[in-house]
């Protein structure tokens, strides 16, 4: 715009951005991006075995629930109004195959069925679909000595892609049987959306959606998780099947592939040093976009404001906010109560 006194426009010869920026209700008013509690979606981590909750040190705040401390958690989610939760099971007993990840007493399952049973549809319930908190040896999938020439994991083995599908498919109907909304595979396996989409169908599931974590970075922001979902790998580490950070034109074949396996919506993670990512996805496709903020990020501003060194709320809500800005519309984050209710 050129001339006058209009939005950009001044008769001295500059703009004058300050106008729309002088009260509270201004601001309010013209802001580009709005954050609500239904964008905002909660990780909570259940662990068999237990009779009370178990702090998580490197996440202060967060806690290994019981199915009970659970159940109170989730009536507290739903009263803030955010929009779901995402599942992550802890069981006593791991093994090679990741076993208690689709026993239908297995602790994931058993505490979806009792918060299904209790809010029914009040909150979207998600599973998060993925072997590494219930394989003895950590890894995503199903671990197989290197055949001679590959180089794998820990010299000696490599994660084995294809018969990891079959757990995969089993894992997401075991889930939807215990009634998760929506599944949400994170292991990085190719093909894996097809498996599972394949499975759902093939146990009338068809109407049950998988959110993958389609763009998922091997990343040291990940630390805290390991602690608190006791996933970390026996050896060796993720980069053979998470995406590499340099890379970002790759994360747009892995969406594309993702969607054109079925996947109804899509995952960036981790969600703030990504956020170039979750631009270009969000440009990219026509369906919804999620962002994982993740347990470094959530750790390491918690720590900053335990130090007193940066406005606890005033700079979550800057992150929440980035993160929408960038494109996400909803945002996966374990402030997600928190500041849902803040934003009340
Ligand atoms: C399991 C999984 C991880 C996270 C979510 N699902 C850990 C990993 O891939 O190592 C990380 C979440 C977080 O750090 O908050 N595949």
């Amino acid at each position: 715009m050129t001339g006058g006194a209009g939005a950009g426009g001044t008769s001295r010869g500059f703009a004058r951005g300050r106008r729309l920026r002088s009260t509270p209700a201004l601001r309010r008013l013209t802001a580009q991006t709005r954050l609500a509690p239904a964008d905002l979606v909660l990780p909570v981590f259940v662990k068999e075995g237990i009779d009370e909750p178990q702090p998580i040190s490197s996440m202060p705040g967060v806690v290994q629930h019981t199915t009970e401390s659970l159940r109170k958690a989730a009536h507290e989610a739903a009263e803030a109004g955010i929009g779901g939760l995402i599942l992550f099971g802890i069981p006593s007993e791991k093994d090679a195959v990741g076993s208690q990840a689709d026993a239908a007493d297995g602790i994931v399952n058993v505490a979806l069925q009792q918060l299904r049973a209790d809010l029914g549809d009040e909150l979207v319930l998600m599973a998060d679909l993925c072997l590494c908190e219930y394989t003895d040896h950590g890894h995503c999938g199903l671990i197989t000595p290197a055949k001679g020439g590959v180089r794998g994991q820990g010299g000696a083995v490599v994660v084995d892609n294809d018969p990891t599908l079959d757990r995969y498919a089993a894992v997401a109907i075991a889930q939807a049987q215990a009634g998760a909304h929506v599944i949400a595979p994170s292991g990085m396996m190719d093909g894996q959306v097809a498996a599972i989409r394949r499975a759902l169908d093939g146990a009338a599931f068809q109407e049950t959606p998988i959110l993958a974590y389609a763009a998922k970075y091997a990343s040291g922001f990940y630390g805290p998780f390991r602690e608190a979902a006791e996933g970390a790998p026996q050896f060796g580490d993720r980069s053979t099947y998470q995406m590499d950070p340099p890379n970002a034109d790759e994360a747009l074949r892995e969406v594309a592939q993702d969607l054109a396996e079925g996947a109804d919506a899509v995952m960036v993670k981790p969600a703030l040093p990504y956020l170039d990512i979750v631009a270009r996805v969000a440009d990219a496709v026509d369906v919804p976009v999620s962002a994982y903020q993740v347990s470094g990020e959530y750790a390491m501003l918690e720590a900053a404001a335990a130090n007193g060194w940066v406005d606890r709320q005033r700079a979550v809500l800057e992150t929440l906010t980035a993160i929408r800005r960038a494109g996400a519309g909803t945002v996966l984050t374990y402030w997600a109560v928190e500041a849902a209710r803040w934003l009340r």
